[in-house]
This record gives structure tokens, C-alpha cells and sequence, in this order.
């Protein structure tokens, strides 16, 4: 097991460039289960979890070729072939349900394991079996595994509020989707979630000859098409990846580009930084923070589903608060349970009382290094970022977390002159 070993205190300063969006790329791979032809996916980051879904198109059937740093794959998937997505997979990985609407729509069948609750909460499937109901599948739910079975005419379409009373589901929103692009007639899903990761998804649909309208609104329209071809798409940029690096700079004082990414994606973190006095610049495919004369004064925050404040960005900036001027409450409405990091931030010397689904930060002038322990994916970011703002060594323990979402996140962090190094643990954990 790896960890990384931190002499923090260092400013950062550099630019890099930013990698493909794993929370793209889970989807559009998945979807090209739907294809009669060949696909291929460029720009996909050398991830955990973007290896676990390699593995679960192979076990579907789906051949799978890659480049040699594998960042350009081409996908063809037979007609005929298993259903199943084996507990052993989806246990690994919770976004293995995106196969679930594409094979129900192709192959007419699907059985996926139920992906159980994580560290980061309980996470129900609910709304995604909603959704594909109402465009006619029988689901069943018995042992651990979900059945859904397309009648037998196939898909038709349907109408479906797919959000929950706590906001819409991005991979519940993509599967329904995915569904819908070969069912018969017109689906129309309100409550859509607006996620670029969901605009993304669309727009690959299309390529490849589905007809998706109004991805990026709360309602989505699907007109069914009888089969889609192959196409070709991009993975876009990381934007959560993006918001970690500038976090990272912010919290260290220091001077952050980060290239070939897509700002107005993170407008809602750039009028944060503006707010709290963070200063930047942007341009139309970069992002810039630069150093500040004065402690970013600290910002009350509430995580929501996109345009929001992402959840997946709660524990970095919780982390960049720790080191801000005064006090500040977060608050998760997507995972009100997603606070695993802050007995590890306060490790460091951080000053956080969680209260439900809230915590008070009380900002510090200096946190100090220490040995950590990652719990998720990214609690590991924000551990990262409160060791390089703090003064001394810290070790941040099970980065295996960290691997599943960012690649070689401490090659970026070397080129911005940060002192981080991987080294394989001896400690038993
Ligand atoms: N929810 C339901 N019923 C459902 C589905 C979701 O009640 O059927 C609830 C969840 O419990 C949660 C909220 O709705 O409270 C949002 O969940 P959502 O379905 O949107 O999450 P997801 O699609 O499973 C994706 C990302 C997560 C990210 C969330 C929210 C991928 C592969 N995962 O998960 O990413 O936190 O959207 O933006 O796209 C991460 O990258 O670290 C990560 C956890």
C-alpha cells in the first residue's frame, strides 16, 4: 500500500494541464455497450476506477483496445452477450450501474449487484429503477442483485420526475438516458440532473446518432432511434481535478495555472475565490490562482447538485478554509454524511466541529504536519492540501483512495514545486 510523504510549507507555482474527467468518461464508456460500431474515447486519465470499468466491458463481452499509456481506446460491443455485472466489480466500484440501462436497452436484459452504501453515505438506486420502469422494465430486487428486463417489444418511451425530494442523480440521470436512446418513441425526463458530465454523455449519444435534446436543463428529451452506429468523442476536462490543484495553490499562497480546462464549469468556486479574496484570472481554456497579500477571509458554503457549490470539491475547500481568516460552516445537501475528513484534518491542527450535516471551521494561521489516514477518494485530496500548507512532514496513509480519481496527482504537485513523494507504506494500517 502506498502513501505520500509531504514536507509542506512550500508555495506552489506552476502551470500544469488538466486530465480527463473520470466522472465523464464512467458514463460514456458504459454507453458504448449501446453501439453496433466501434467507438473510440480519447483523453481517458489513467485512473482506478476508469481500469475497473475496462474490466467490466470485458467481462460483457466488449472488446477493448488502448495506445500504450492508454489514453485512446477503441470499444466494440456485440449485439449477443452477458447481462451481468458481478458483485465482485460493482462492490469495487458504485458506478459499474451505468451499465445497467444500456445493456437493459440493447440486450434486453440486465443483472447488476445493488452497490451498497460507502463512506460518503447511503447511495440508493431508487431513482435510476424509476426511471427505467417507466419506459417499461420489469425490476426485480432480490438477493443483493438487481434483474431488470425490457418487455417484449424492447424499451418504450416514457415520461419520469427523476429527481428526489434532495435534487437530481447524475448517474441515475445518465442511465435513463442511455436507456432511452433505443427505446421506442419519446422519453422526457424532468428533474434531470444538469451536470457537464451528463452534457458530455449527450453529446457523445448524438455522435454516435441518438437523438438527445436539452442535456445541461432539468428536462431532458429522448426521440428513440431503432440502432446507434460507433462514433468518436473526447473526454473533457477534469473540472474537480481542476478545482483541487487551484484549491491547492490558493491554500498554499501560491501561483496555480491549470491549462486545457474548462472554467465556466467552475464558475461557482471562481465567485468564492473573488469573495474571500483569493485572486485569479481565466481565460476561455485556463485557469490561474494567484498569491495573496492578505488571508482569504473564510466562506460559508453549501453543497448542491451543478450550477452548486460540487460535493466532490466539500472536503478540498474545507481543507483551504482550515488556513482562511475566521469562521465558516460547510454544509452538504448531496451527502450530508461526507465528513470522514475532518478528524484527520484536525490531525493537522485544524479546528472543526461537525454538527449533522454541517461543520464550523475555525480558520488557523498555520497547520502543523502529521501522520493521516484517507478514507475516500476525496478526503484524500483534501488531506494532500492540508499537508502542503502545513508546516513539517505529514503522511497521508491508503492514497489508494486518491489513485481511484487522480492521476499522478503527485507528479502534478512536484511540477508545481511541491515536496511530495510516493513511497510504499511499511506501517501496518
Ligand atoms: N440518490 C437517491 N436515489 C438515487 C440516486 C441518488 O436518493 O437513485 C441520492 C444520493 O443518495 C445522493 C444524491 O441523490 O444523496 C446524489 O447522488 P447521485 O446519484 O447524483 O450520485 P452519483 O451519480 O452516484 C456522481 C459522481 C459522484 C458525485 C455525485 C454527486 C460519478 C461516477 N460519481 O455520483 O462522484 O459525488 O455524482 O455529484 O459520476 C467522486 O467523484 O468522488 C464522486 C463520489
Amino acid at each position: 500500500m502506498d502513501c505520500f510523504r509531504i514536507q509542506g510549507g512550500e508555495k506552489l507555482a506552476g502551470k500544469v494541464l488538466a486530465a480527463g474527467s473520470k466522472n465523464a468518461a464512467l458514463p460514456m464508456l458504459a454507453a458504448s455497450l449501446l453501439m453496433d460500431d466501434p467507438v473510440r474515447l480519447t483523453r481517458l486519465p489513467a485512473l482506478e476506477d476508469i481500469r475497473t470499468m475496462r474490466a467490466l466491458l470485458s467481462d460483457l463481452g466488449a472488446s477493448v483496445e488502448s495506445n500504450d499509456d492508454a489514453s485512446e481506446w477503441q470499444i466494440s460491443c456485440p449485439a449477443e452477450g452477458p447481462t451481468e455485472a458481478p458483485y465482485e466489480i460493482v462492490r469495487r466500484m458504485r458506478a459499474s450501474v451505468a451499465v445497467l440501462g444500456p445493456l437493459l436497452a440493447r440486450r434486453g436484459r440486465a443483472k447488476v449487484s445493488l452497490p451498497g452504501g460507502c463512506v460518503i453515505g447511503v447511495r440508493p438506486i431508487d431513482l435510476h429503477l424509476k426511471g427505467l420502469a417507466a419506459l417499461g422494465a420489469k425490476i426485480h430486487v432480490k438477493h443483493g442483485e438487481v434483474i431488470a428486463e425490457a418487455p417484449a417489444g424492447g424499451l418504450r418511451g416514457g415520461q419520469v420526475y427523476l429527481a428526489s425530494r434532495w435534487g437530481s442523480t447524475v448517474l441515475g440521470t445518465a442511465n435513463v438516458m442511455m436507456a432511452a436512446t433505443l427505446a421506442k418513441g419519446r422519453t422526457t425526463l424532468d428533474g434531470s440532473a444538469q451536470e457537464p458530465e451528463i452534457v458530455a454523455l449527450a453529446e457523445f449519444l448524438n455522435s454516435c446518432g441518438a437523438r438527445v435534446a436539452g442535456a445541461g436543463s432539468t428536462q431532458i428529451r429522448i426521440d428513440g432511434v431503432t440502432s446507434l452506429g460507433g462514433g468518436s468523442g473526447r473526454i473533457p476536462a477534469d473540472r474537480i481535478e481542476t478545482g483541487t490543484l487551484l484549491l491547492a495553490g490558493a491554500a498554499t499562497c501560491g501561483d496555480v495555472e491549470v491549462g486545457d480546462c474548462q472554467p465556466t464549469e467552475l464558475a461557482v468556486l471562481l465567485d468564492m475565490f473573488q469573495s474571500c479574496g483569493v485572486p485569479f484570472r481565466q481565460g476561455e481554456d485556463w485557469l490561474r490562482v494567484m498569491p495573496w497579500t492578505k488571508r482569504p477571509r473564510a466562506l460559508d458554503i453549501c453543497c448542491r447538485p451543478y450550477p452548486g457549490f460540487p460535493t466532490d470539491l466539500q472536503a478540498q475547500w474545507m481543507a483551504f478554509s482550515t488556513v482562511a481568516e475566521g469562521l465558516a460552516m460547510v454544509s452538504d445537501s448531496v451527502y450530508p454524511d461526507r465528513f470522514m475528513h475532518v478528524a484527520e484534518l484536525n490531525r493537522l491542527g485544524a479546528h472543526i466541529r461537525r454538527e449533522g450535516g454541517s461543520a464550523w471551521i475555525l480558520g488557523q494561521a498555520q497547520l502543523s504536519g502529521a501522520p493521516v489516514l484517507a478514507s475516500d477518494l476525496r478526503a484524500s485530496a483534501a488531506l494532500v492540501i492540508g499537508g502542503l500548507a502545513a508546516s513539517g512532514e505529514t503522511i497521508v496513509r491508503r492514497v489508494y483512495h486518491l489513485d481511484r480519481g487522480y492521476q499522478q496527482l503527485e507528479r502534478k504537485l512536484s511540477d508545481l514545486g511541491a515536496k511530495v513523494r510516493r513511497e510504499v507504506d511499511e506501517e501496518p494500517v
